[in-house]
């Protein structure tokens, strides 16, 4: 659906509440407490590396607090926000600071975070400008937003690995890369999660009028675990799934 047609429904916001509600365990059971390799072996290092020194850090979109945790562990004071009841009850439960809130209207007085990280949420966020508005006026001047992304050009809905054995030809297929639309994606059976597409440019553009300048960018390779055992996956190795965006807080 267009994402401006799914804006326009006054139910929205429920509609992705509730979604986040309903699959929280299965995204606890499937990617936290080590049980997903590109966690384990590609974004927790680049978090570590990414927010090295940061000492007062927001997570929003946090979930259930594993990136929270690990930085905690490096000395950070970490508050962990999120949409999600359930993604809190188990933060709390495995010991991160949780609050309930949405990225667009946080609790938090001006200036008051020195780092704000935001890993694998804006794809369910459609309120994009409210977030990173509110992002600008939580960091001091100086500021590091962390970003990272599935990465919106190659992981385009409706993009993917194509063996055709007729033609005897094999390629990646690219999405309507700059059609901005919401689809409701079955990610497992019976799993269905709201997924938002836009182009980066929509991003980095948007960061960009509220202050938050790009100063480096990563788009690393799948990780080895992760290979292992998405066995169609060694085939184009080269397609990161990942994208990371390291910006500032300028004015
Ligand atoms: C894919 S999970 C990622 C969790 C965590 N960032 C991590 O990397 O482990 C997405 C999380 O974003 C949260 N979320 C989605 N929309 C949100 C919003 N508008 N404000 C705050 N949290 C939101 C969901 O509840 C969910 O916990």
């Amino acid at each position: 659906m267009d994402l401006e047609e799914f804006r326009a429904l006054p139910e929205w916001p429920l509609i992705l509440r509730d979604s986040w509600e309903t699959n929280a365990r299965w995204w606890q059971a499937g990617f936290t407490e080590g049980g997903d390799a590109e966690y384990e072996e590609q974004i927790k290092p680049i978090v570590r590396e990414g927010l090295r020194g940061a000492r007062r850090v927001l997570d929003l979109g946090g979930g259930e607090g594993q990136l929270a945790r690990v930085l905690a562990r490096d000395g950070a004071d970490v508050v962990v926000l999120d949409s999600s009841h359930a993604q809190l009850v188990m933060a709390h439960e495995r010991g991160s600071t949780g609050v309930l809130g949405t990225g667009g209207s946080l609790p938090f007085v001006t200036g008051c975070f020195d780092a704000v990280l935001i890993c694998l949420v804006l794809e369910h966020v459609v309120e994009l400008d409210e977030v990173f508005a509110e992002v600008a006026r939580v960091l001091a001047r100086g500021g590091r937003f962390l970003l990272l992304l599935n990465h919106p050009i190659l992981q385009t809905p409706g993009s993917g690995f194509i063996d055709d054995v007729e033609l005897g030809e094999q390629y990646w297929r690219l999405g309507p890369y700059l059609h901005q639309d919401i689809q409701m994606e079955e990610v497992d059976a019976s799993v269905f999660v709201p997924f938002v597409h836009r182009p980066l440019s929509e991003y980095v553009n948007r960061a960009s009028a509220q202050g938050l300048a790009l100063v480096h960018m990563q788009e690393p390779a799948p990780p080895p675990g992760f290979l292992a055992r998405a066995v169609e996956y060694q085939e184009v190795q080269a397609y990161p799934r990942l994208l990371v965006l390291h910006f500032e807080r300028r004015s």
